[in-house]
């Protein structure tokens, strides 16, 4: 089978990472790839926002498969576009991917179909908007653009003044683009956070290990957020019962309300969860695999990722078991200097190998390339996800750190602590 990876960063990579264990797998090529992608599969000049572009790459390829891993073009909907030119894809359609290109369509079918998660208001104009955060006087409060913004759209505000800011930001000077036509103004809520990734056909959801993401730039959740800087997995607040509340209260009610919405969720489902004092609530859903939480999930599986792409396509997907390795997982992001704000590119790595990778840990590349004397140049905010498992949660954080310490670059930077909170919650 030729797979065609659609996506160019840290997910992707761990994506083909897998796709390569699967003995059926005989061809695996990436549009737009990295340097490190480049190292284990073919990489073509396609931008993963290029739906026409893809479909002519895919024709050429005569590719078996296409897995859309990013947001944007499954928003776009090039998973719709491609099935209808008769290829095999895993990820969801243009309909269903709203439930992440929106939110104010995800919170709008929360509150529809009774699925807990902050209390919001929409709105479109910003004196409505202004209004309503001065009216409510609560803070933090939460201040989100409605479409994609990389990671970036969700503003908390600790007082009037930085809620006043984040509306004007979002509505008027447009940071976000178009995605800040119309904002979400939420209740802030608190309690540990835990991504859950979910296969699902339409018919069944089949949850992965859970993970836990560090968004915020700097040690001690401090800093901006970005698209995430480590992950660990699995998450330890998330246990057995909290599990099968989220199944009950979340994840079979989302199935069955994209159902109800003509608009059946095919592919991998990402449900951010905060678990309050109230009981686990949906922060965020997105269309696809998350990243990094991809880099700390796909390593644990044991099942072949190209039989369930299969499964979720031809609904089948509650015939087939997933196993997961026990243990744990951890990733630590290598970022630019400045990250998520303005940084530099095309710094030297070092510490690599001529395959791109590490001893003793896995090396995702999420931003580099390859100068023409075959060296590996940063070319990103997230430059490498150091990637180690071990037994215990412990032992991965250290094989991921102790390997970490290794590869550097001009103005590089990590968080020190990823994963110290999932150990605090083990004792
Ligand atoms: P999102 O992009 O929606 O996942 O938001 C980014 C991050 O902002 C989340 O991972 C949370 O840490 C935080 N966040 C979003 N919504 C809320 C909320 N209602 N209350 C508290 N924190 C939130
Ligand atoms: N790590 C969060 C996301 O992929 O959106």
């Amino acid at each position: 089978m030729k797979v065609l990876v659609v996506g160019g960063g840290g997910r992707e990579h761990a994506i083909i990472m897998k796709l390569a264990e699967s003995p059926r797998v005989t061809e695996l090529h990436c549009a737009p790839g990295n340097g490190g992608i480049a190292k284990y599969a073919e990489c073509h000049p396609v931008k993963a926002t290029d739906l026409d572009g893809m479909l002519a790459l895919a024709k050429e390829l005569c590719a078996d498969w296409v897995f859309v891993a990013p947001d944007d073009p499954l928003v776009l909907g090039m998973a719709d576009l491609l099935r209808e030119n008769g290829f095999k894809v895993f990820g969801p359609s243009k309909a269903a991917a709203i439930i992440e290109g929106s939110k104010v369509f995800s919170k709008h079918l929360m509150k529809k179909y009774g699925i807990p998660t902050a209390k919001y208001e929409v709105f479109d104009d910003a004196e409505k908007a202004i209004a309503y955060i001065r009216e409510q006087d609560t803070y933090p409060t939460v201040v989100k653009a409605d479409g994609l913004a990389l990671g970036k759209g969700v503003i908390i505000a600790q007082d009037e003044d930085e809620a006043v800011e984040a509306v004007r930001i979002i509505m008027e000077d447009r940071i976000f683009g178009e995605s800040g036509s119309k904002l979400v103004v939420e209740e802030f809520l608190t309690g540990p956070e835990v991504s859950v990734l979910a296969f699902t056909d339409g018919e069944t959801v089949a949850p992965m290990i859970s993970s836990m993401d560090h968004k915020r730039a700097l040690d001690h959740d401090r800093g901006k957020n970005t698209g995430g800087m480590g992950t660990v997995s699995p998450n330890p607040y998330y246990t057995k019962e909290i599990a099968e509340q989220c199944m009950r209260e979340i994840f079979l009610p989302t199935m069955h309300a994209m159902n109800g919405e003509n608009r059946t969720f095919r592919g991998c489902l990402y449900f951010g969860l905060m678990l309050t004092p109230d009981g686990p609530k949906v922060i965020e859903y997105n269309c696809r695999f998350g990243d990094p939480e991809t880099q700390v999930v796909l390593p644990m599986l044991k099942t072949d990722l190209l039989d369930i792409m299969e499964a979720v396509e031809d609904r089948k997907l509650e015939d087939l078991p997933i196993s997961w390795k026990k243990g744990a997982c951890a990733c630590v992001i290598l970022a630019s200097g400045g990250y998520p704000e303005k940084y530099e590119t095309g710094k030297e790595i070092t510490g690599l190998d001529e395959k791109g990778q590490c001893a003793g840990a896995a090396v995702y590349h999420a931003g580099t390339k390859l100068s023409e004397d075959g060296k590996f140049l940063t070319a990103g905010g997230r430059v490498l996800g150091i990637t180690a498992s071990g037994d215990t949660l412990r032992q991965a954080l250290d094989a991921a750190y102790a390997a970490a310490c290794g590869v550097s670059f001009e103005g590089v930077h990590y968080r020190r602590d990823i994963g110290a909170r999932a150990l605090a919650a083990k004792k």
